[in-house]
């Protein structure tokens, strides 16, 4: 069974990164920052944690307001570096767990707590900035797997304070229900207090960030019990992200230990870390979480008995990315016409496995159900190749059009291409 090994929150603001890219380590200015964050880089080579659940926020990089999420979790293969006006960091990409990010997806929906799911998507200074200076590096390779949790605190109404501590407490037992014997850290950043926009800017209030981090301890669900307003008038408007370091605490034991804590304030952000333990609670008898993956499997129980019917889960989804990303994108005129004009340099020029190319070269439709490719995208190629819905529904079913359609009541063929 997977087991917390503490929980770690800090600062993630860009200077963090900066003052590692600029080699600042001994600079006077800065070198508090390294000083403040060797414990905890530290810590995480003492317990060399198998994966990190990682709750951050975006800053309107990979995440915009065509679709913007309240909780989000990355459940892809690899985290890149993402590109914030100037260039990527020159950083390697993490690897992702998206195993664990399925059972803790699970885990979390059976809990009421719905959630957006994303991949292929870089991080940017919410994740790397700070675990550049934490994480250590075997050249390409980062000292563990990633599971990020992005929320989404930009663009209100955002979660309040209580509800990131309830999610918390549900990351708690996602986490220790899954099933590998794997170490697990949970790590919250933002903060402490800042504002960066309007007259506004400027603000701080260290002695609240001193009294937020005693209580993130000892008393979080005080804290929990605040509104977004409060936070902003202790902490600056941009402070109120603090309350995602509410989700890390209540993936802890009611009691913890801290092992290490520090402040620094040199321009705009408080920057700041913790390193908390669980305070040693009786061992939770394997019962209890085995009832909970019980419940987990209830939505889906008996599925597997409906003859050809094969759900589009995370598993399907992570394995099948890259051929629905093609498929996907016969939503774009110039790709569609791309592919038309030929097929053979569209599919040659495309990320996708030779496996892949086959099952689109031969419209395999039943084969690319099998594969993960979710029906929506047969529909797409469909219509971009001049086939209707109904050939591909007599395909997948291994008849002919006119055998299938016998089977309706009225013989109509249709497909989704619109004006063509
Ligand atoms: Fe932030």
């Amino acid at each position: 069974m997977a087991r917390i090994v503490g929980g770690v929150a800090a600062s993630h603001t860009p200077t963090i990164g900066f003052a590692y890219d600029q080699n600042k380590q001994d600079d006077p200015s800065w070198a508090p920052i390294f000083k403040a964050f060797e414990p905890v880089q530290q810590w995480f080579r003492e317990k060399k944690p198998d994966a990190i659940v990682y709750i951050f926020n975006d800053h309107v990089t990979s995440f915009f307001f065509d679709h913007y999420s309240a909780f989000t979790l990355g459940i892809g293969e690899e985290y890149p570096v993402a590109d914030e006006g100037g260039s990527p960091r020159a950083l390697p990409p993490i690897k992702g767990d998206p195993k664990l990010a399925a059972h803790i997806a699970a885990s979390l929906v059976t809990d009421e707590f719905d959630l957006s799911y994303f991949q292929d998507k870089p991080l940017d200074h919410g994740f790397f900035s700070p675990m550049s200076v934490l994480l250590d590096r075997d050249g390409e390779q980062w000292a563990t797997r990633l599971v990020p949790l992005q929320v989404g605190v930009l663009q209100f109404p955002i979660p309040t304070a209580m509800r990131c501590y309830k999610l918390g407490k549900a990351l708690r037992r996602a986490i220790e229900s899954y099933p590998a014997d794997i170490s697990v850290a949970v790590v919250s950043t933002g903060g402490l207090s800042h504002q960066v926009h309007g007259e506004g800017a400027g603000f701080n209030n260290p002695a609240w960030d001193a009294q937020f981090l005693d209580a993130i301890t000892d008393d979080p669900a005080a804290l929990a019990e605040m509104t977004h307003a409060e936070y902003a008038r202790l902490g600056g408007f941009e402070g109120a992200e603090v309350i995602m370091w509410l989700i890390m605490r209540g993936a802890l034991s009611e009691r913890v230990e801290r092992v290490h804590s520090s402040y620094y304030l040199p321009s705009m952000t408080g920057i700041a870390t913790l390193v908390l333990e669980n305070e040693a609670a009786g061992p939770i008898p394997d019962g209890v979480h085995e009832r909970h993956r019980e419940r987990i499997a209830e939505q889906l129980r008996g599925i597997e008995t409906m003859p050809g019917t094969y759900p589009f889960d995370i598993a399907a989804s992570v394995k099948a990315y890259r051929i629905n990303k093609y498929l996907h994108a016969m939503i774009d005129p110039a790709h569609r016409e791309r592919f038309l004009a030929d097929e053979e340099a569209s599919l040659a020029g495309a990320d996708l496995t030779d496996e892949e190319r086959d099952l689109i070269r031969r419209r395999d439709w039943p084969g690319m159900i099998h594969y993960g490719v979710i029906f929506f995208m047969l529909e797409k190629l469909a219509a971009v190749t001049g086939i209707s819905n109904l050939h591909v529904y007599a395909a997948m079913r291994g008849e002919t059009l006119e055998d299938f359609l016998k089977t309706r009541n009225t013989q109509v063929i249709y497909s989704v291409a619109g004006k063509r």
